[in-house]
């Protein structure tokens, strides 16, 4: 995962609100006084069980969403509805499972659908691997952008909502020599989120489809494999390896980044990178 690092900044041009929905009124918690502004809407977030999932989930629960959380390990999953209460209503499931978006779309109809689930791929060279080594991201990940993105425009869901579908960084950089097929699968990632874009124009659907490109982190799961490999094959520690690259980008701002694309406080775009000195429009 060599990631291209891009200078970001945070951009606050304003995007036409699209929602037609009355979920982003400013419901205020009588708790803590802070604006509750996702109350009364529902969000699916895969990957919800730890990681960048696990973030998103908690930051959509803080504004007031109820949050359908997907992952494979049930366990691990109740201990994060333990955690968040009853607005996080947790699907053991397999996100690549063609059954489950109809399933869960018709059950919840969200107004915010976050694919995050990611496979980790195992780190070793090209000449290392067998085609299944090489083709786990793209088996999890873009056969989850597949299934989910196709089924949100054969529903539809709602005009107003959004998907985001969670790419990387290394999808614009020079791609991920140790980590097999896994750039070109957050790339493809990225083309099938913009072909569902496209249809949803053609037919008037009013449905967004985003991608959120993170750079590398070693704060979850995904990044500390990927961080650990490429430190290991420049022959540094992986302390220097981070000291090298600056700033680590947070599972916090990752939660940021989509509460923004999502209430239209991101630059006009379908794309963007983030690293820890912000998003950014990917032109
Ligand atoms: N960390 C980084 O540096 C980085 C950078 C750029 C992009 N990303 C992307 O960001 C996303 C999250 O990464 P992360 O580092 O937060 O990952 P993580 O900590 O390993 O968490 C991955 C989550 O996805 C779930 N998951 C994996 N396979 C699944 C499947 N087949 N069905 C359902 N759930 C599944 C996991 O739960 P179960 O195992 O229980 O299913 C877990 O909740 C990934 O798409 C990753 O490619 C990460």
């Amino acid at each position: 995962m060599s990631e291209m690092e891009v200078g970001m900044s945070q951009n606050s041009e304003s995007r036409e609100a699209e929602s037609s929905e009355a979920v982003f009124s400013e419901a205020v918690s009588s708790e803590s006084g802070s604006p509750r502004l996702l109350a009364g809407s529902t969000a699916i977030v895969t990957g919800a069980s730890r990681g960048f999932g696990l973030a998103i989930a908690t930051a959509l629960v803080k504004a007031g969403a109820e949050v359908v959380g997907v992952a494979r390990d049930a366990a691990r999953l109740a201990a994060v509805a333990e955690d968040l209460g009853a607005a996080f209503v947790p699907v053991a499931a397999d996100v690549a499972d063609p059954a489950l978006p109809a399933r869960l779309l018709t059950a919840h109809r969200p107004s915010l659908v976050v694919l995050n689930a990611g496979a980790t791929p195992e780190m070793r060279p090209l000449h290392e691997r067998t085609w299944e080594s090489f083709a786990t991201v793209w088996e999890t990940d873009v056969r989850q952008a597949f299934e989910w993105c196709g089924e949100a425009l054969r529903s539809p869901l709602p005009a107003g909502s959004t998907v985001v579908a969670v790419s990387s960084m290394a999808a614009v950089g020079g791609g991920s020599p140790l980590s097999g097929g896994y750039a070109g699968a957050k790339g493809a990632m990225r083309f099938v989120a913009s072909y569902a874009a496209q249809e949803s124009e053609r037919a008037g659907l009013g449905i967004s489809f985003l991608t959120l490109m993170p750079m590398l982190t070693s704060l979850t799961g995904v990044g500390r494999v990927g961080v650990a490999g490429y430190a290991e094959r420049q022959g540094v520690t992986v302390e220097e390896f981070l000291r090298a690259r600056g700033p680590e980008l947070r599972p916090e701002q990752v939660a940021d980044a989509v509460l923004t694309m999502r209430d239209g406080r991101a630059a006009n775009g379908t794309a963007f990178t983030l690293t820890a000195q912000g998003l950014e429009v990917l032109r």
